[in-house]
């Protein structure tokens, strides 16, 4: 089944039908002020956070799925007849409406009984608000009285509280409506800051108004939930609507609502703009913001305004890379929509989408030192901001927070991998910006005063050497990278074979860092502790055809031919050849491992087989079901680590197979289920009767690896120290492709040629005429250069 399509230049995806198999959802925010918004208008909006910030409410778990939203009701006021400007959560005539995900914006557009609609979803730049621009024409050739509702419904500070605290916490939301700003405005006098759903009453109250808007008169308001919808109704056929009685009556108690009614006529051929708008204003500057943030927006030329500097900002963004392949499919993905996810779950931090709810975990380390490779090329303000807040949580001996708020909250767990990815976010930068000066700048630890960032990083080294066991692998303690291999060896504890392999990578990294900073002081002794681990792996890990992923207890073997279940993982093939070990032949055995006994329709599995029995001593990925998450499901973010290592061996076909196997819109969408135009964290694999449905769409590490690891190793143009390394790895059957890439300072016009169909090595490179040695081209002072690279011979 067909639900849409990419437009035609690939910059939107259109949506058709309506009734997708799940809310197809967008991200509209300027980096405060978050909303999200599916194909049928449900999606929350928040403030900074969507955990203490939360404006409005989202039903999680709840039937039927995706509610409430931002959602405005038409009623005919002649005929009676009534629906939606989204097809939910009115429901009714499904094939008149389109709905458009953009960059920033997302349109909705119907036709209904003889009235078009346009509905533009966007939050502007510099103003914490979302703006729906709702565009109605008069198709029907006669005059038309219509009411016009527009629907939110109000959480109001801590989304969690709000949730498992409602009957007491609705004692504190008023809500009021002032007539001569033609707004409602809604807070609560009480507020929680802690992280938790808690019992604790902190002295305070929600420091933000939300106020609600429109730009013509009101003829009537509501702000109770139970008077605009009725007993036993749903948002489907609130009574209000249906009986045209608001009840224009503020509240100082209840499940509070915005809702605002606006009565038009709209003569034959006649359109109008009717502006809803929701935001926030910090309370100490309520009284005297309130009357320019209730009149602001109300005119077209202020709303095409910021409408044109969103698109801007997004187009300057992507304005960095651009590419031509023979692939028109990668060529969508790669110039508009996975940098578009990278850069969203940069910004939202993962924690807020149709599966989080922001409620339950703040900012991963882990996930946000990997979602800043994603932004080191367009925004290198916004990098180094996140490096230091990685660093801020950070103890002096290494050790980090496995998941914070960044308001000095956060919680210490015992996962091995945590404080190595704060080395891969420092390096990414330094390539990519050359800014050296980084390593002297100072950032607070949670436990001492501040220090500088290479103070962090050599924190670091000392927690990976001294988190060692037997093997002189790292002791895995609650997960690594995997967070359900969390009881490797029970209580008696286990080792990371994959820590080992990560270590290595991540210790090699930062040597390299060192000798370019032209700090080398302390890389002998971080080049020693790399090669310890490398040493440890080569010795203890390899099992005839393929890495294991861990010991056990009494140095029981996981991961290995002799276990019934999880017999192979990906990571310690991928990672065995990104962490540069010697061996060559056995890399390439590991891999067509991988190849062989991972393979499936929807791509490679996490492990293979998965398991069917529980084992206490191996943990979670063991007690959920086959085939889904990580026991045994394609998971697409280690699968890109699988292209970059593929890629590292040269192996182009193999690599642009496994690329293409991940494109999201290449399943049916009854059978994938999530959108097609953004990756999800998994792909139910074939070890499930359910197998090709793919869930937790966008908040993956995909989004920032699939982007990089496409551009930087199957194009094969990524930064180092020196210079912008040149060295595509790609489908023998292309014969060529073309990049920009703009790399400090220069905007580099590249044309790769492959006359003689090889997978990868090039063969010359001439930069605006001149042939270099080598494949890193120089630095250079010049805002365009153009080079031409031929592979092969
Ligand atoms: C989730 C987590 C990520 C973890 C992965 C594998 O995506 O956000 O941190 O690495 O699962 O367990």
């Amino acid at each position: 089944m067909n639900y849409g399509r990419f437009s035609d230049d690939g910059r939107e995806y259109i949506i058709t039908n309506a009734a997708t198999p799940a809310p197809w959802i967008n991200y509209i925010y300027n980096g405060r002020y978050f909303a999200t918004i599916s194909n049928n208008g449900g999606g929350i909006s928040y403030y900074k956070s969507p955990l203490h910030g939360r404006i409005t409410r989202y039903r999680i778990n709840d039937v039927p799925p995706d509610r409430p939203g931002k959602y405005i009701y038409i009623r005919d006021l002649d005929s009676g007849s009534i629906w939606s400007l989204t097809w939910q959560p009115v429901g009714r005539r499904v094939e008149a409406y389109r709905v458009i995900h953009g960059f920033g914006y997302t349109r909705a557009e119907a036709d209904v009984e003889g009235i078009a609609s346009s509905v533009l979803y966007f939050v502007p730049a510099d103003d914490d608000r979302e703006i729906w621009r709702t565009r109605l024409t008069n198709t029907s050739g006669r005059p038309r009285r219509l009411a016009v509702t527009g629907y939110v419904e109000f959480a109001l500070g801590h989304a969690l509280v709000d949730l498992i605290n409602q009957c007491d916490d609705q004692h504190f939301n008023r809500a009021h409506f002032e007539k001569d700003l033609n707004a409602l405005f809604a807070t609560k006098t009480y507020w929680v800051t802690e992280t938790r759903g808690t019992q604790h009453q902190e002295n305070k109250e929600w420091d933000q108004w939300a106020f609600f808007t429109v730009n013509t008169p009101i003829a009537a308001y509501e702000t109770v939930r139970e008077r605009f919808i009725g007993p036993y109704r749903s948002e489907t056929n609130p009574l209000a609507v249906e009986s045209g009685q608001l009840s224009s009556r503020d509240t100082d108690f209840g499940n509070t609502v915005g809702a605002l009614q606006t009565d038009i006529e709209l003569a034959p051929g006649q359109t109008r703009d009717i502006v809803f708008s929701m935001g926030v204003i910090p309370k100490p500057e309520f009284e005297s913001r309130k009357r320019g943030a209730a009149l602001a927006f109300r005119d077209s030329a202020s709303i095409e305004g910021a409408f044109a500097q969103v698109r801007e900002n997004w187009r300057s963004f992507f304005s960095r890379t651009r590419v031509e392949t023979p692939d028109a499919q990668a060529n969508i993905f790669l110039n508009g929509w996975s940098p578009y996810q990278a850069k969203v779950a940069f910004d939202v931090g993962r924690v807020a989408s149709f599966y989080y709810w922001g409620i339950g975990r703040g900012f991963g380390f882990r996930d946000t030192a990997q979602d800043v490779i994603a932004i080191t090329l367009s925004d290198r303000a916004k990098a180094r901001e996140r490096i230091g807040l990685l660093a801020r949580q950070m103890q002096k001996d290494g050790r980090v927070y496995h998941h914070f708020y960044g308001d000095g909250q956060g919680e210490f767990t015992k996962h091995c991998d945590d404080p190595l990815w704060f080395i891969l976010a420092v390096t990414e930068y330094i390539k990519e910006t050359g800014d050296f000066g980084l390593l002297d700048e100072k950032e607070t630890y949670l436990d001492a005063e501040p220090g500088p960032i290479l103070e962090h990083l050599l924190a670091v080294v000392h927690f990976a050497r001294t988190n060692t066991a037997r093997h002189g692998l790292p002791i895995f303690g609650r997960g690594d990278w995997n967070d359900t291999l969390d009881y490797i060896g029970g209580e008696e504890g286990g080792e990371s074979v994959w820590g080992g392999m990560f270590y290595a990578a991540m210790l090699d990294r930062l040597v390299e860092l060192l000798e370019a900073a032209g700090r080398p002081g302390s890389a002998p002794e971080v080049r020693a502790v790399r090669d310890r681990f490398r040493a440890a792996v080569e010795e203890h890990c390899w099992d005839g055809e393929w890495y294991i992923r861990a010991f056990g207890e009494n140095d029981r073997r996981i991961g290995s031919r002799e276990n019934t279940y999880g017999k192979i993982f990906i990571n310690t093939q991928s990672w065995a050849v990104i962490a540069g070990l010697p061996d060559r032949a056995r890399l390439v055995r590991a891999m067509d491992s991988a190849r062989r006994l991972l393979g499936c329709t929807y791509g490679p599995k996490i492990c293979a087989p998965a398991f069917r029995e529980i084992d206490p001593k191996i943990g979670l990925i063991t007690r959920c079901v086959r085939g889904k998450k990580e026991n045994g499901a394609v998971f697409c973010h280690p699968a890109a680590w699988l292209i970059q290592a593929e890629c590292l061996l040269g192996r182009g076909d193999a690599a642009y197979d496994y690329y293409r196997t991940l494109l999201p819109d290449r399943v049916d969408s009854d059978i994938f289920v999530a959108e097609p135009y953004v990756y999800s964290q998994y792909i139910t694999s074939d070890e499930h009767e359910g197998a090709g449905r793919a869930s937790h769409s966008w908040q993956t590490g995909t989004a920032a690896w699939m982007y990089r690891v496409s551009f930087d190793y199957i194009l094969g143009i990524r930064p180092t120290y020196a210079g912008l390394l040149i060295d595509p790895v790609i489908p023998s059957s292309w014969p060529g492709f073309k990049a920009e890439r703009v790399f400090r300072g220069t905007r580099y016009f590249i044309e790769v040629e492959n006359p003689d169909g090889v997978e990868s090595g090039v063969g010359s490179i001439a930069v605006d005429g001149h042939p270099i040695e080598g494949s890193i081209l120089p630095i250079s002072d010049a805002p365009e250069s153009g080079v031409r690279v031929r592979l092969g011979r």
